[in-house]
Parts: C-alpha cells; sequence; structure tokens
C-alpha cells in the first residue's frame, strides 16, 4: 500500500456519508493497482486496452473492503456492539477482520460446506462466530437481515447502503488513474451489490464534473447461478465460482438499472469458460484471482469473440478477490508436479539437460 494512501474515507471523503469529526475504522483499503493486461489482448483477438483493478490486493484480499470500512465506521459510530452478515465468504472475511479492528463483536452465517478454504481461515482467526447453515447463502441471507431488524446486531451485507457507499470508491480510483472513464467495465455479479455500487460511483463522478463519458457495465453472472439472465429466482444455483452462488440477488434491481442505464448488459457464461478466464491470469499475467473473479474476463473474451468491441477501446474488468483464497479449485488445475530422488542428477533430466 502507498505510504500516503489513507484508506477509501479519508481519501474521498467529499463523495462519502460522514461527518467531519467521524474517524475511520480502516485498515487502508482501497488504492489497489490498475495493472495492465498487455498479452492477454492479443491472444484473444481484440485491439483493446485491458486493465485489471486488483482488488484481491485489498486487506482481506477483496474489493468487500471498500464497503465494509464505511458499513463498520457507521456502525460504531451509532453505537453498535455487534456485527451481522451472510456470506459466500468475502463478506465475512472482510467483517471480521475490520469488527475485531473496531472491538465489536461479529457473527457470520455461511452456506455449510460452500465456502472456500482461505475464507473461512480468515473468519476463525479474527475470532468471529461462525454460522454454517444447512443451505443455500440466500437462506442466510434472509435469516440476518430478519434478525438485524429486531435484535441489536448491525447488518453489514450490502444490503446496508454504507456498503455500496463505500464500494463505489472503486469507480473513482479507476477514473482517477486513467483520467477519463474506460469504454466498457466488466465484472463479476453475485448479489449485486458491486455492479450497483461502481455505476453508482461513475455517475457520481459524472455530476461532479470529474468524468466526461459513462462505461458500459456488463455483469457476468455463471451460468448455473443467473437469476438476472434467467429472469428469475434460481433455486439451486450451482457454480465454481463459489463467491457468486447465489439464486436472488439482493441488489437484483441494481444491477439491471447499471447495466441498462449504461447500454451495458448481465450476461451468464459457463463454468468452464470462468476457468478459462481464470488460469489465463495465472498463467498469461502472472495475476492469481479467485475464480468468480475471472468471470470479468470470461465476458471480456466473449464480448472479444463476438467482435463487439471498437479498436482502441479502453476496456477495465474488476478481478474482486485473490486467487489464495480458493486454494482448492487451484490445485484441481491440470499442471506440472513430478517427484524424484534427492540429488541433482534426477532434477537435471526433468530439465532435459542429461
Ligand atoms: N467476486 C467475489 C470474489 C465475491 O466474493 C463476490 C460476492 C462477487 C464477486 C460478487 O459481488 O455480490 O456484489 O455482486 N461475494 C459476497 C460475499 C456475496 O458474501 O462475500 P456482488
Amino acid at each position: 500500500m502507498r505510504l500516503d494512501w489513507p484508506g477509501i474515507i479519508d481519501h474521498y471523503r467529499e463523495f462519502l456519508p460522514v461527518l467531519p469529526h467521524t474517524r475511520p475504522v480502516t485498515l487502508y483499503e482501497g488504492g489497489t493497482p490498475l495493472v495492465p493486461l498487455d498479452r492477454i489482448p492479443g491472444l484473444i483477438g481484440a485491439k483493446i486496452v485491458l486493465y485489471a483493478k486488483i482488488e484481491g490486493q485489498n486487506p482481506t484480499g477483496s474489493f468487500k473492503d471498500r464497503g465494509m470500512t464505511l458499513a463498520v465506521t457507521k456502525a460504531q459510530e451509532r453505537g453498535a456492539k455487534a456485527l451481522i452478515c451472510a456470506s459466500t465468504g468475502n463478506t465475512s472475511a472482510s467483517a471480521a477482520a475490520y469488527g475485531a479492528r473496531a472491538g465489536l463483536k461479529v457473527y457470520v452465517v455461511v452456506p455449510e460446506g460452500k465456502i472456500a478454504r482461505g475464507k473461512m481461515a480468515q473468519a476463525v482467526m479474527h475470532q468471529s462466530v461462525v454460522i454454517q447453515i444447512k443451505g443455500l447463502f440466500d437462506e442466510a441471507l434472509q435469516v440476518v437481515r430478519d434478525i438485524s431488524e429486531t435484535h441489536p446486531v448491525a447488518l453489514v451485507n450490502s444490503v446496508n447502503p454504507d456498503r455500496l457507499e463505500g464500494q463505489k470508491t472503486v469507480a473513482f480510483e479507476i477514473c482517477d488513474v486513467l483520467g477519463q472513464g474506460p469504454h466498457f467495465h466488466f465484472l463479476p455479479v453475485g448479489n449485486a451489490g458491486n455492479i450497483t455500487a461502481s455505476w453508482m460511483g461513475y455517475r457520481e463522478y459524472k455530476m461532479a464534473g470529474k468524468l466526461r463519458d459513462l462505461p458500459r457495465m456488463v455483469g457476468v453472472q455463471a451460468e448455473g447461478a443467473a437469476p438476472i439472465v434467467r429472469g428469475h429466482v434460481i433455486e439451486k444455483p450451482e457454480t465454481v465460482a463459489s463467491a457468486i452462488r447465489i439464486g436472488n440477488p439482493a441488489s437484483w434491481q441494481g444491477a439491471v438499472k447499471a447495466a441498462s442505464e449504461s447500454k451495458g448488459e448481465i450476461i451468464a457464461l459457463s463454468d468452464e469458460k470462468i476457468l478459462d478466464a481464470y488460469r489465463m491470469l495465472a498463467k498469461e499475467e502472472g495475476i492469481f484471482c479467485e475464480p468468480a473473479s475471472a468471470a470479468s474476463l470470461a465476458g471480456v473474451i466473449e464480448y472479444a469473440r463476438n467482435g463487439h468491441f471498437s479498436s482502441g477501446e479502453i476496456v477495465v474488468c474488476t478481478l474482486t478477490g485473490h486467487g489464495l483464497k480458493d486454494p482448492e479449485t487451484a490445485l484441481s488445475t491440470p499442471h506440472s508436479q513430478i517427484s524424484v530422488p534427492p540429488g541433482k542428477e534426477a532434477v537435471l533430466r526433468v530439465l532435459g539437460f542429461s
């Protein structure tokens, strides 16, 4: 993290719902790199200028920290003693960390057996109370919404408007770095908070005179968990991209609005295409994101294949979370791991030198 970077609340104070005396609960989130992807455009036959916004470089390894710093700051300001959230893993990791930072109790409700191991390790390590339900994320979200309405626990899912306010700062950073808006912004869609917040950020920057042209927003769902694309709730969502295994997104309307207002769209792609993009980023660009994150690049590849880009267009994809969060999926990638006896000779043989 840059030495002069104070975290998103202090950096973008004038755009956020905070008071002059608000003291941020921060882990110095945001200020993530916008990395040019130099090799991929050539490989996919697109004459575009492609960037990845590496949100996995946030303190807990995902974009959730942008919204969480604000949600926890505000919850503390209002006197909350405990936080609660439902999660596919990243929100809970972030809530657990920021709750610990603020000295608050944290309860996380997650679908049993469906959370990537690294994310579970984070919730455990920060000493949140992990409640696994034998059900889906969507059911977990309903439970925590109900409880927070009647009990003194602050809900920090993205149905809390402070979360979206914080998350919108990703759009500010992209514009600040590029000196303009991208032509397209691709991102994965699960509960749909991030696309809603990113679009809000672009619109606010335009209104503030800091951006001339708005990007087209393209949200990517996994085929087995694509309620917005199908136009109905998916009862049993299924995808390898566990972070976006969601059948009834809370910000459904926000995502539809972002897509239609920006002349973009929400598309669904197969797990195979998402995993191809996941592996391409790691192999060709040295960037290790989690599977759900790669849905954004899978969208770019799909657009390139269908000839949807014009030459020279600037395209940004959000890589929402770090690859280390999900070691199982990473290790299921075909790779060479060769076991040899100790000593130089055997290694040289593998290298082809003897
Ligand atoms: N990518 C990652 C890595 C995520 O963790 C999520 C959502 C998304 C994309 C989709 O973002 O929900 O704003 O559309 N994760 C939530 C969680 C649901 O509980 O961590 P969204």
